[in-house]
């Protein structure tokens, strides 16, 4: 079927997806203007602002392709203070970010949670009850998710890495700690406690077929999420996952199937937040942009004080490493300029498509 049918349908199935994900450079820039216009139409041309803090590289999980995972011994550990990150806020607050980002590695435990939690009751009295807060900090008890939103936070992200359980397993260990079951019922969770959930693939992982790349897209169509992020693979040579860099795809195109995904998605989920994440900076210098472009409305600029982010590397070239949330904050505003769209100050951002949820509850 020629590209402007499958995209002139109500709803797309299985095989159009896969027929998308398939689709050359020519059609592949008519699906990118398509679904840059259907953003323009449900979620508007202003691009948000995340202030990202990535507060600790300490992680009790494994993951076979991470580069900051438990095992990995070349990784210097660090933990910011709670007045560390308080400054980072205050940074975020006095630029009119909107809302920030607390990822860090995963961590269950009645310290952690604690520490967490009146961390976000600062951060609300710090903004005056102004900042949006997103939390990206893993699986978690009901309880503890359910303290955190008690406290202020807003959103959550918890990607699902691959919504097919064979696949999460081959890029898991096979063990209690990274329990595909569990990750999903703690996406339901979030949901029934009302965050804003988002969550994500990563693409062009080995083993990973167009068909699951499309059943992903599905998955997070039924589940019914608020915000998405998607990354392209990117190998970390300290990692059990490195010793199938053979198998992979080229990271070009890695890097356009990650955009398809996204304009796919937008597609299919026209008034969700998407983020043009940090992993397609490291493979294309416009990568953001292009992300933007072709549907994304989210960017994340990273606001951690520079002397800390060399050790939050999940994966190599991640960019940025060497500035500061100055740097960072400059070099984006020309950059969201250049993609045409602008930029969201003051503002929450929240998910068009929760809102709407809300209002009809
Ligand atoms: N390549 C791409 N994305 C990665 N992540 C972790 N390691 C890698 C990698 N090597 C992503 C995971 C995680 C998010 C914080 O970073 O999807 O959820
Ligand atoms: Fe830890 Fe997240 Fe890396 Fe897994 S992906 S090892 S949970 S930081
Ligand atoms: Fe960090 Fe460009 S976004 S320097």
């Amino acid at each position: 079927m020629a590209i402007e049918a499958i995209l002139s349908k109500n709803e797309l199935d299985k095989y159009d997806i896969i027929e998308l994900l398939k689709s050359d450079f020519d059609e592949r820039n008519k699906l990118y203007k398509f679904a840059s216009e259907i953003k323009s139409k449900y979620v508007g041309r202003k691009t948000f602002f995340r202030g990202l803090i990535e507060f600790s590289n300490k992680c009790s999980k494994n993951c076979l392709y991470c580069g900051i995972r438990r095992g990995n011994r070349n990784v210097t550990r660090y933990d910011l203070s709670d007045d560390e990150i308080l400054k980072s806020v205050q940074f975020a607050i006095d630029n009119n970010y909107g809302s920030v980002v607390l990822q860090g590695g995963e961590l269950e435990n009645p310290k952690h949670t604690d520490r967490i939690e009146s961390l976000i009751k600062e951060m609300m009295i710090l903004s005056d009850w102004k900042l949006g807060i997103t939390l990206s900090l893993g699986e978690q008890s009901y309880e503890t998710y359910k303290k955190w939103i008690e406290a202020g936070a807003k959103r959550y992200l918890l990607r699902i890495e691959s919504s097919n359980k064979e696949l999460y397993y081959e890029i898991h260990p096979k063990d209690k700690l990274h329990d595909f079951d569990r990750r999903l019922e703690c996406l339901k969770i979030l949901k029934e406690l009302n965050y804003q959930v988002g969550t994500g693939v990563i693409v062009g992982l080995p083993g990973q077929s167009l068909e699951h790349l499309a059943d992903d897209l599905l998955f997070m169509k039924n589940f019914d999420i608020d915000m998405c992020g998607m990354g392209p693979y990117l190998e970390h040579q300290d990692t059990p996952l490195f010793k199938k860099k053979d198998e992979l795809i080229p990271l070009e195109d890695r890097f356009n199937l990650t955009l398809k995904m996204i304009s796919i998605l937008r597609i299919m989920m026209k008034d969700i937040n998407i983020a043009a994440s940090t992993a397609m900076q490291s493979i294309d210098k416009f990568g953001r942009e292009k992300a933007l472009k072709a549907g994304a409305n989210i960017i994340m600029p990273n606001i951690t004080p520079g002397s800390f982010r060399d050790y939050y590397k999940l994966y190599e070239n991640k960019p940025c490493t060497d500035e500061e949330a100055d740097d960072c904050l400059n070099c984006m505003e020309i950059r969201i300029t250049i993609a045409g769209d602008e930029i969201g100050l003051s503002e929450h951002g929240d998910s068009p498509h929760f809102l709407k949820k809300q209002n009809n509850n």
